[in-house]
């Protein structure tokens, strides 16, 4: 079994890292923010998914993983993974000098046979890392990352593809021994050159991308026409190439990836066809959330000014901790003048520090007792436990409202005119999850 280095703690990294001392490896987790490093030795993970703070916790204890700083420096021979963050820069582009500089301080070329970079690159971009560093060629593999927040530990035991990108053969039989060491079946990985498998993540994205914006088009027809957009999306889905999580019920492009990677995509691509449908993606997913924005300005507009506004979720989707792509950053600045209380107890740690005057609270229940607005954003579990009965009949009595993004009220309740659907497509809609009687 191998010394394994992974840089970056966050989901990814801390994830493989997960996978590799499952696996019997050693593994060090490289981490250059302190108070994550610190966290992550007393056995919490940045991010919330079921479990993996226990099993963070007993990797930890056996001495199988060990979270290191900055500083971190060894002579054994290891494998060096890097999973750090590739963000978008303002003109659009994928930002990868967190890569550069994780190469540039970790790499150690008598001791890493095998360097394995899991952080989303822009086609191209890891010919110009090794152009920096010529040595890495001999070593180098790119092993994108196509994990589900919520799921990641899940998932990265049982992928359901292994893309892997090299040009180097002596790589490629060491990333497959680590593969195999993983578990997985050595028919699972799909080798490739390193810039299609750049290409595959990429493309991945503009594909689930092109589909949700779809999904929400789909929705909005049917509404349009009066028919029910969640039962016709339903039986749509049905078919084994789609999904129905991607069809919606919610604005495209939410999650902390799917926006960052299309607009890299769009930022670096050379050609008008290709530029023009991949923005095309983008345009209408900026336009649908935009769309829903201004249907919860207009409610919020119409009351008095110091009337409070609570925002019930700011991650993604339930359960999850990300809150990157969260549709809460459309809405706050427009709200900027109202009183603005967030409540989402699964946001990872510091995401909600940086919210101006809106304010984030502890208790869903004293919030709603406030409140005059209510934006359901995610349908954490929590929400289901809300006396919904009574909590209406208070909004009611404050001349308030419920704006629903997630299509959980029953129709009869979005034809209440308390409880109003913001994605448009899901008013008509039956299947609900929520009936309030
Ligand atoms: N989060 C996802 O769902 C997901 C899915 C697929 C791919 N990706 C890609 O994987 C990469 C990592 O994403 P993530 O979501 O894990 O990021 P993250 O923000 O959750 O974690 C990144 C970690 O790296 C640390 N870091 C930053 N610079 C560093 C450096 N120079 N040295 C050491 N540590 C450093 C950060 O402090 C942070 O802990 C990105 O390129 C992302 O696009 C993410």
């Amino acid at each position: 079994m191998a010394l394994i280095e992974v840089v970056g703690q966050g989901f990814v990294g801390l994830t493989t890292a997960m996978l590799a001392a499952d696996a019997g490896h050693e593994v060090v987790g490289i981490e250059v923010d302190p108070d994550r490093a610190e966290m992550l030795r007393n056995g919490k993970p940045p991010f919330c998914e079921p479990g993996v703070a226990d099993h963070l916790r007993r990797l930890l204890g056996q001495g199988r993983l060990t979270i290191e700083g900055p500083g971190y420096r060894s002579e054994e021979p290891a494998v060096l993974i890097v999973a750090v963050p590739t963000p978008t820069r303002p003109e659009g582009r994928a930002d990868d000098a967190a890569v550069v500089s994780s190469l540039a301080t970790f790499w150690d070329q008598r001791r890493h046979e095998l360097v394995v970079v899991r952080s989303t690159l822009t086609p191209g971009r890891s010919a110009i890392l090794m152009s920096s560093f010529p040595a890495l060629r001999e070593s180098y593999v790119h092993w994108p990352e196509f994990l589900n927040q919520g799921r990641a530990l899940r998932e990265s035991r049982r992928p359901d593809r292994v893309v892997v990108g090299t040009g180097s053969p002596r790589a490629a039989g060491a990333m497959a021994v680590l593969l195999k060491s993983f578990g997985f079946d050595p028919e699972l990985p799909r080798w490739h050159g390193v810039m299609e498998a750049e290409a595959v993540k990429q493309f991945s994205n503009a594909a689930l991308a092109a589909n949700q914006v779809l999904g929400a088009e789909i929705a909005r027809l049917c509404e349009r026409a009066g028919m029910d957009a969640r039962s016709v999306l339903s039986s749509v889905a049905l078919d084994s190439r789609l999904s129905p999580e991607l069809l919606g019920p919610k604005p495209p492009l939410v999650d902390s990836c799917l926006r960052k990677d299309l607009t890299a995509l769009i930022a670096s691509v050379q050609d008008e066809d290709a530029a023009r449908i991949l923005s095309a993606s983008l345009g209408q997913a900026e336009a649908q959330r935009l769309a829903a924005t201004g249907r919860v300005l207009r409610h919020v507009r119409a009351l008095p000014r110091d009337a409070g506004v609570l925002i019930v979720g700011a991650g993604f989707a339930p359960g999850v901790s990300d809150t990157k792509g969260s549709l809460l950053w459309d809405l706050l600045p427009p709200l900027c003048t109202s009183r603005v209380e967030v409540w989402d107890p699964y946001a990872e740690d510091g995401a909600l520090a940086w919210m101006g005057p809106a304010v984030a609270v502890a208790s869903l229940g004293d919030a709603l007792a406030r409140a005059s607005v209510v934006v359901l954003l995610v349908d954490h579990p929590e929400v289901y436990e809300v006396p919904w009965s009574q909590v209406l009949a208070a909004l009611a009595d404050r001349g308030g409202v419920v704006l629903d993004y997630c299509a959980m009220f029953h129709p009869a309740g979005t034809e209440d005119p308390l409880v109003l659907q913001v994605v448009h497509g899901w008013g008509t809609s039956s299947g609900c999850r929520l009936c309030v009687e």
